[in-house]
């Protein structure tokens, strides 16, 4: 999208615009002119590299901030020996926030070697208001740092960073505010995020996420769509909408629509075989939504519903709106209705007051649904949150030996799962070469599952059907089968 830009027609003299997005082209602009400085002075561009860290929204986050970098002239480094280094943070348990201080470590022996070089931290960690004043008093030689709500604005704060040696915090409590139209760069040529909505209104008392990234704010379906069109028309075939709780999409915005009517719009666009989503509330799954998906060529099956617990004592100290029953319902209704589904979740272990016979129902659901995978997580406190003023913090023994049977359980069924379909053809998405093997690509199954196979790099962004010979617990070997 941001080749079709035109920096040299913006005025810089001019001042900058107040409306958006004009005044964000008006500091790439700006942006672009300091980039000339450095290659004038250097002899070559300035280069970035950025680091996401934390779910999938931060990720396609991180691409609009390579777009944006990109269309100012800057270009990419292999890693933090750059002269920019973005660190895209995450803050949805304590480990995320205590990764980001020990990489900030490494940074600063980094710019110690390389004074010149600038780090810039932004994402859901800096919405906290302790880690900011930590990272103002401890860690003086960050130049940028700002939040999830005014990542739009990044040009500008770009701009301003390279104009000043004093670091630049600006970190906004809300906004109502959706910038369209700005540029954003694409990790894969063949596949893609797509925001349909930001924030989060449900509250869950253990979860951070409401107060960092905001209420929740739908895209207008006409945005979403005209996005999805221009991704196909440059050659994406896979799309990913994402949102905190996407079966909620829609409900706040002037004409409502709901998730089930935006799929069967998207279905629509040529060019788009394969459509995602993440992440699903299982208290507005909506019957409607789980016919789009039966009915559906495009739509994935894959529905990854976060059980969060098997215990309905704690769903409710979690404020989750369900209970043990309705969510075994939920998942037998959708199995049902399209059969091969795969269906993934998140669990959290050692909730505040969690007993042993609560996390037996954990137990006894995971081993009634079937989960073809689920992310298992320890409970961690984060304050702010109203699980953290809850008594009866489970000792961390207890929790650790429970999250340990719970991995065993949930890594046995998933790949007794996976199993079922050795033997089987299947369409992968071929996404990348092999890791480990150069003479093998690495692709994705229709359910999300994880192939192997021979094949060579000319086949990245391609549909091929393959055989599954070998099932590897949650991955497979296979053959492509003429
Ligand atoms: N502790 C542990 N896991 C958490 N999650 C969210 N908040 C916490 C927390 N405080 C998990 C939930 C959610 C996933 C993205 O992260 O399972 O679905
Ligand atoms: Fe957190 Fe619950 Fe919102 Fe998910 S739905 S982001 S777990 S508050």
């Amino acid at each position: 999208m941001y080749n079709e830009i035109d920096l040299d027609q913006i005025d810089l003299y001019a001042g900058p615009p107040i409306e958006e997005p004009a005044r964000q082209y008006y500091f790439m602009a700006k942006c672009r002119e300091q980039v000339r400085e450095f290659e004038k002075k250097n002899g070559r561009r300035p280069c970035f590299f950025t680091q996401t860290f934390g779910c999938q929204m931060n990720a396609r986050d991180s691409e609009k901030l390579c777009g944006i970098l990109e269309t100012a002239g800057y270009v990419p480094a292999e890693n933090e020996e750059a002269d920019f280094v973005i660190y895209n943070t995450c803050t949805v348990r304590e480990n995320a926030n205590n990764k980001v201080y020990g990489r900030l470590g490494y940074l600063h022996k980094l710019k110690q070697k390389n004074p010149a070089m600038q780090i810039a931290l932004c994402g859901c960690m800096m919405q906290e208001q302790k880690v900011v004043e930590k990272l103002k008093k401890s860690y003086r030689f960050v130049d940028l740092i700002f939040g999830t709500h005014n990542i739009y604005k990044f040009a500008e704060l770009l701009a301003q960073m390279n104009e000043s040696d004093k670091m630049v915090a600006d970190v906004w409590q809300e906004t109502d505010q959706i910038v369209e139209e700005l540029p954003s760069g694409r990790m894969f040529p063949f596949k893609s995020g797509v925001n349909i909505m930001f924030g989060c209104n449900n509250f869950c008392s253990y979860c951070i996420v409401p107060y960092v990234r905001g209420r929740e704010r739908s895209r207008e379906p006409k945005d979403i769509l005209r996005e999805i069109e221009r991704l196909a028309a440059d050659g994406v075939t896979e799309i990913m909408l994402l949102g905190q709780n996407v079966n909620s999409y829609g409900k706040t915005l002037e004409t409502p629509v709901t998730f089930a009517k935006l799929l069967q719009e998207v279905e629509k666009i040529d060019g788009i075989r394969r459509i995602r989503f993440m992440t699903s509330h299982p208290k507005d799954l909506s019957d409607e939504l789980i016919d789009v998906m039966k009915h559906s060529s495009k739509v994935c099956h894959h529905l990854h519903l976060p059980l969060q617990s098997g215990s309905s004592r704690i769903l409710q100290a979690m404020n989750r709106h369900y209970n043990k029953e309705a969510y075994l319902e939920l998942a037998d209704k959708v199995r049902k209705a399209v059969p091969g589904i795969a269906i993934t979740t998140d669990i959290i272990v050692g909730f505040p007051g969690e007993t042993e016979e609560d996390f037996l129902e954990t137990m006894d659901v995971v081993k009634k649904v079937k989960f073809e995978s689920a992310f298992t997580f320890i409970y961690s406190k984060r304050t702010g949150t109203p699980a953290a003023e809850m008594e009866n913090q489970v000792p961390q023994e207890t929790v650790k030996d429970r999250f340990d049977r719970l991995l065993k359980e949930v890594q046995a069924i998933a790949s007794q799962k996976a199993e079922e379909l050795t033997g089987t053809l299947q369409t992968v998405l071929i996404e990348s070469v092999n890791d480990h093997d150069a003479s093998m690509v690495t692709g994705k199954m229709d359910n999300n599952s994880v192939v192997h196979l021979p094949g060579t790099p000319d086949m990245i962004g391609t549909y091929v059907t393959v055989r599954l010979e070998e099932c590897k617990g949650f991955y497979y070997y296979g053959k492509t089968a003429d």
